[in-house]
């Protein structure tokens, strides 16, 4: 049985007032050190990092970030270390968010760099890829997902896959509404984790790969069925809490 996850990705999103709401009622809705079959975080903006790792303390709910920079330390006006999200307590954070890609210029080089970042800190990224609408209209999903884990894995080593999580994000589903069916994203998952078991079979079969995009409670059933679905990451969704509490429900 592979691990399943359900992250929230906040994005620039929440208020020191509203997250306390939001966190609390995680907290309350999966109880205090509860278990349950899928493992829970939420990746917050970096100035609320204290608060979710108070407010979350002794719970199951992990947390972490949503980028790193991929220099130790320096130099960097603006840009926040893995050494200092661990030292909060980090456990997650994700790399190479289409929206890092599209709207802040990060290449392949740079993703890989990240990556590499987060797990020499021990930092388990959460590995973002996805093809835009016009690749998958042009038939280009599968080269372009493939190029992407390419782009790490020729760096890193497979190896280096087996502390991590990969997510399937299309750009064309992200923030829309319009979601992936789960047959379109159980092709994608299934023909990534084939591409990964031709350099190791092992780290393919254990690798986590979330779906993300327009995940609600309503479809995150149908989604989290597949089998080469391992859960999801989850934007707006992520910041209603009874809404986030169903979608873990459902994984
Ligand atoms: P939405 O769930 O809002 O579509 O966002 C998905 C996403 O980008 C998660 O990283």
């Amino acid at each position: 049985m592979r691990a399943r996850l359900v992250a929230g990705n906040w994005k620039m999103h929440g208020s020191r007032q509203a997250n306390a709401g939001l966190l609390d009622a995680l907290v309350a809705g999966l109880g205090k050190g509860g278990a349950q079959a899928a493992r829970c975080a939420v990746c917050v903006p970096f100035p609320y990092l204290e608060q979710v790792a108070a407010r979350l303390a002794g719970s199951s709910i992990a947390w972490g970030a949503q980028n790193l920079s991929e220099h130790a330390a320096g130099a960097y006006t603006g840009e926040v270390s893995g050494a200092m999200l661990a030292e909060f307590g980090c456990r997650y954070v994700i790399v190479g968010h289409s929206e890092r890609r599209q709207l802040f210029g990060e290449s392949d080089a740079r993703v890989a760099a990240k990556f590499a970042a987060a797990r020499a800190n021990g930092l388990t990224p959460i590995l973002c890829i996805g093809e835009t609408l016009e690749a998958r209209e042009a038939g280009r999903t599968e080269a372009v997902v493939a190029a992407q884990l390419e782009a790490i894995v020729a760096t890193a080593g497979a190896e280096a896959m087996r502390n991590a999580v990969l997510a399937y994000e299309p750009v064309w589903a992200i923030g829309t509404g319009r979601t992936a069916s789960a047959e379109q994203a159980q092709e994608v998952h299934a023909f990534l984790r084939g591409r990964l078991a031709q350099r190791d079979a092992s780290v393919a079969q254990a690798l986590p790969i979330l779906y993300g995009g327009s995940v609600k409670a309503a479809n995150a059933a149908a989604l989290f069925a597949m089998p080469d679905v391992d859960g999801g990451l989850i934007g707006g969704a992520s910041l209603v809490a009874e809404e986030f509490l169903a979608i873990v429900a459902a994984a």
